[in-house]
Order: structure tokens, then C-alpha cells, then sequence
């Protein structure tokens, strides 16, 4: 008997454990350097993902960040006209470059 209390007590233990108040997904709010081409990386690159995925990247050369924005573009399907990925490519190896 004891056996069968303490196996429905474990049984349902999970029922009683629910938190009451609502569980929120926090919100990180990366820093991002200004300058030019800022505007165009805001209205582009932040529909799918945060500024965290670029600036996790550490600085890197303007080949890298020219093959991110082709690949968001070509795999990711971002729509990101010609213009703008040059002027996104320039704002990266400006202010993420590592001078290559
Ligand atoms: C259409 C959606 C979309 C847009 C718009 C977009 N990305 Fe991404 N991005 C993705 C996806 C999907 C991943 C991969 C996520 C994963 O692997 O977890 C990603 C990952 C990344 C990464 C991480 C490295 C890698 O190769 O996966 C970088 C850097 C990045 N994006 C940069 C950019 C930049 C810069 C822009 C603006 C030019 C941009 N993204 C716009 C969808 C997008």
C-alpha cells in the first residue's frame, strides 16, 4: 500500500509543479557599431535572425563577410538587392574586418 502512495505520489508530483507566473524567452539586445551602410544591415539582415549571429563572428575579412551576404542571399533567400549587399559588405569590413 505504502508502495502504491508513494509511486502516484511520484506520478503526479509533476502536476503540482507548475510554475503560476508566465515564462518569458529573454530578450538579447546585441550592440552594434554605427556608421555608414548601418541603415541598410537594420532594414536587411535582421528579419530572420539578431546583429549576435554577425557580430559572434569576431572580425573577419571582407572575402568572409562578402561570402556570408551571398550566402544569406542565395541559400537563406534574403532579399537583399545588389546595392545594398555592397554597401552591407563595406559596413562589415569596415567595423568587423580584421583588414583583409
Ligand atoms: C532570409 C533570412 C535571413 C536573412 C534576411 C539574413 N540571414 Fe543570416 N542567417 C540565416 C540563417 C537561416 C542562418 C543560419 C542559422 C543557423 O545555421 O542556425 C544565418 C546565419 C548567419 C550568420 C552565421 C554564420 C553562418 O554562416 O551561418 C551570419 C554571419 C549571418 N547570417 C549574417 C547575415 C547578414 C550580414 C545578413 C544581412 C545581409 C543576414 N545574415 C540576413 C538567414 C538569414
Amino acid at each position: 500500500m505504502k508502495k502504491i502512495l508513494l509511486m502516484m505520489l511520484i506520478a503526479f508530483a509533476p502536476l503540482f509543479a507548475q510554475v503560476s507566473e508566465s515564462i518569458e524567452v529573454p530578450y538579447i539586445a546585441y550592440e552594434i557599431k554605427m556608421g555608414k551602410g548601418f541603415e541598410e544591415v537594420n532594414a536587411n539582415c535582421l528579419m530572420c535572425h539578431s546583429f549576435g549571429y554577425m557580430t559572434n563572428q569576431g572580425p573577419q575579412s571582407r572575402q568572409f563577410w562578402k561570402e556570408k551576404v551571398d550566402k544569406m542571399r542565395n541559400s537563406f533567400k534574403a532579399p537583399i538587392s545588389e546595392k545594398d549587399s555592397k554597401t552591407i559588405v563595406d559596413y562589415f569590413s569596415k567595423h568587423y574586418g580584421n583588414g583583409k
